[in-house]
């Protein structure tokens, strides 16, 4: 494949349970950065950030600047910037133009793009281009049209079919990576099976080579969440005794206090 970045090397070789999140700025990037092999700038910060209800409306001039703040705040982790919808589809001289725009400004290592069979011809010329590439099958949120095609994918022979041969196409293109979304544990075990790069599972299988979660979920940023999602903190109920403290102080008058003021 001929990739030159050392990180991804040494991501492709590990043994162990690769450790994936996502992070929208620096300072999530510099607490998770220690604990993970890659950091995802995941389009999904339309939703998180941006209050979108999907992940279609973003630009890349949004992801490039997501993607610097992230940059600044990594030392050990791969860096992954997700391309947004409409940048990289409609032909690999496109795909190339803006990954090309995306690494230049942003200074991270490689590109996610959604997506199997249809976009592997832009995966090939970016990797020509000795650009990273990340996939990502199964379940694909910018294809998502209706809240109803949030589903688990590969419950039926022929959509097995279809993702078992989008995996064969990005890692023929020479992907380093993929992630698979949502799709049933069988289907994700068999993907990770036949699979010659690493598996990066959402909603998939524990025996998938690696996971990935969306940071803000599993901190417990929010009271509902995909059934994959595991909870590891409930960080709004501690951010709302905080401010609620803050507001008490105020009132009182009992802040600033003396060391916080000159
Ligand atoms: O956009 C994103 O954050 C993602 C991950 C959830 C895989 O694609």
């Amino acid at each position: 494949m001929g990739i030159k970045n050392n990180k991804i090397k040494i991501f492709c070789k590990q043994k162990r349970p690769l450790v994936c999140l996502t992070a929208y700025n620096k300072h999530m990037a510099t607490i998770v950065d220690p604990f993970c092999d890659l950091v995802l700038v995941g389009d999904s910060l339309a939703m998180v950030l941006y209050g979108e209800t999907n992940t279609n409306n973003i630009s890349l001039q949004t992801m490039i600047g997501h993607g610097k703040s992230v940059a600044r705040g990594c030392s050990k982790s791969i860096v992954i910037v997700d391309m947004p919808k409409g940048t990289y589809e409609a032909s690999a001289k496109l795909a190339l133009k803006n990954a090309k725009k995306i690494l230049k400004e942003t200074g991270c290592d490689g590109v996610k793009l959604e997506g199997g069979v249809k976009i592997s011809h832009c995966i090939k010329l970016l990797v020509k281009n000795k650009i990273p590439v990340m996939a990502h099958i199964g379940l694909m949120p910018q294809q998502v049209k209706h809240p109803k095609d949030y589903r688990v994918k590969g419950r039926f022979l022929e959509e097995q079919e279809l993702i078992i041969s989008d995996l064969k196409a990005v890692e023929k293109a020479g992907a380093f990576s993929v992630v698979i979304e949502a799709v049933t544990e069988k289907l994700a075990n068999k993907l990770t099976k036949i699979s010659k790069i690493k598996t990066i599972g959402i909603g998939a299988s524990k025996k998938c080579d690696g996971q990935i979660l969306v940071t803000e979920d599993l901190l417990g940023f929010f009271s509902k969440n995909a059934k994959f999602v595991k909870k590891y903190a409930d960080i709004s109920s501690y951010i709302s005794k905080a401010v609620k403290k803050f507001k008490s102080d105020v009132i009182k008058r009992k802040f600033p206090s003396k060391e916080n003021i000159y």
